[in-house]
């Protein structure tokens, strides 16, 4: 009988370094991962980090909407939509074995424009340790090195300290200033948000050794050809 990974190979993906690491976000993590959005994600001091609200939703396990039910749709969506053209690796995050946060790398048309683009978050509690900037790097790593990326996007809300920092501390570059509209409890309102970029020449490497398994499997799974 095959494996889970042999059948879906990005299940047999692990990039880690020091006692990081980043795997595909399988149903078991689910408990875990609820817990972790249910203790708080956000900084109250900074402005708000997404296009829509769904962490501030009340939990409601079971429910019709809220949470988890809608963002449950989203990371089961996510798998979902990992084929050559366009896919996602919702990456669940474990610092010491814990799961600590979520790394998304997404590409669309990957193959003509090889640029993936990177959206994070992690539970409050474990913010301000480095593990922000760790995570990133090693999803940068992660395209540039084994995906064959030329460029990761990203972006952040105008005023998202935080965000901006870990920015700078992976080697992005500032790009454009859109404007974008964002949601939260039923209200639509307009924010400013920084587009940036980072390439292999601005790329700041994890300082510790990274590890690697798996990656030629999900390179042949998404028609990445060297
Ligand atoms: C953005 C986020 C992932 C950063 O992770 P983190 O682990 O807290 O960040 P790090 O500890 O790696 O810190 C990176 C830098 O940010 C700075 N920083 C962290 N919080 C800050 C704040 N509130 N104000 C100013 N700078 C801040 C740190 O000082 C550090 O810079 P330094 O090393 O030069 O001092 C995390 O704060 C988070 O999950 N926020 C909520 C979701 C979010 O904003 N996601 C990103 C946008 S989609």
């Amino acid at each position: 009988m095959p494996s889970l990974s042999e059948i879906f190979p990005p299940f047999g993906l692990s990039v880690a370094a020091g006692s990081m690491e980043l795997r595909v976000l399988r149903d078991d993590d689910l408990p875990e991962l609820v817990d972790l959005v249910a203790a708080g994600v956000a900084d109250p001091a900074l402005p708000m980090p997404f296009r829509a609200a769904w962490h501030e939703e009340p939990l409601d396990l079971g429910g019709p909407r809220g949470f988890p039910t809608e963002s449950l749709r989203w990371w089961w969506s996510q798998r979902a939509a990992c084929a050559s053209d366009e896919w996602w690796l919702a990456l669940v995050v474990r610092a010491e074995g814990r799961i600590v946060g979520l790394q998304d790398v997404h590409a669309v048309d990957f193959p003509l424009t090889r640029t993936v683009e990177t959206g994070s978050w992690l539970g409050r509690e474990h913010h301000g340790r480095g593990l922000g900037t760790l995570m990133r790097r090693l999803a940068v790593g992660l395209a540039l090195d084994e995906l064959d990326a030329e460029c990761c996007v990203s972006a952040y809300i105008e005023g998202n300290a935080a965000s901006a920092a870990v920015s700078r501390k992976v080697g992005y570059v500032d790009g454009e200033r859109v404007r974008i509209v964002q949601r939260r409890r039923g209200e639509r309102t307009a924010a400013w948000e920084q587009r940036v970029v980072v390439t292999r020449d601005t790329y700041v490497r994890p300082e510790e050794p990274v590890r690697i398994e798996g990656a030629a499997a999900v390179r042949r799974f998404l028609g990445i050809e060297r």
